[in-house]
């Protein structure tokens, strides 16, 4: 059977993180609003069943995060010292973890992790879509936008990212179960119509 997970993946820079963040809040107000008058676990879970919210997803975790938890170092360090085969070689456990042990969980992943094998198997796919450009505009728009270019190997060469980008593109597509435009849209709006489609 399929997991209850979400996934999502997108290029370098998009906010598949932010979005994760900001489906688990919604999750947090939702619940809360269906507290009122409800007294006991049992009957909260029931209510939470029957106003659908059970598909709502309370916990986010992120496959670069993990990954830098379990080598207690940093994604540019790893790709510094180890290369990038062995980082993806990390992206492989990790998601291999995710398959045999995590249910219920929104999941973001780094721009590369659309690739393993086992990808369907962990849960739905979403892709989160934006032009190139508009990837940058977000990134230079961000308080941290020089850690965030700088954390990121593969976005330090421009030409070299566009063309990462282009390959990319499609291969997000082909992999995606839903795709959801996220360029200049509102976050509220990318959470909404994400929880639309997953119903
Ligand atoms: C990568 C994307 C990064 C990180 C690593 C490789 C990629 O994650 O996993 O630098 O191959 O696109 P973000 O998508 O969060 O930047």
């Amino acid at each position: 059977m399929k997991k209850n997970n979400i996934i999502l993946i997108g290029f370098m820079g998009v906010g598949k993180g932010t979005v994760a963040r900001a489906m688990v809040k919604e999750a947090e107000e939702d619940g809360k609003l269906e507290e009122v008058g409800i007294n006991s676990h049992f009957q909260e879970e029931e209510k939470l069943e029957e106003v659908g919210l059970a598909s709502h997803f309370q916990y986010a975790i992120d496959t670069d995060d993990l990954i830098e938890s379990m080598e207690n170092r940093a994604i540019k360090k790893i790709f510094a010292v180890e290369g990038e085969a062995y980082f993806r070689n990390l992206e492989k456990k990790t998601a291999l973890w995710l398959e045999s042990s995590v249910d219920n969980t929104i999941i973001s992943t780094g721009g590369g992790f659309y690739r393993q094998e086992n990808l369907k198997n962990i849960g739905t796919i979403i892709y989160l879509k934006s032009s190139f450009e508009g990837i940058l505009k977000r990134i230079k728009k961000a308080p941290n936008a020089k850690n965030k270019l700088k954390k990121r190997p593969l976005l330090q060469n421009k030409k070299e990212a566009m063309k990462l980008y282009d390959t990319r593109v499609k291969e997000y597509e082909r992999v995606a179960d839903i795709i959801v435009d996220v360029e200049n849209r509102d976050l509220k709006l990318i959470v909404k119509e994400i929880l639309g489609q997953i119903k």
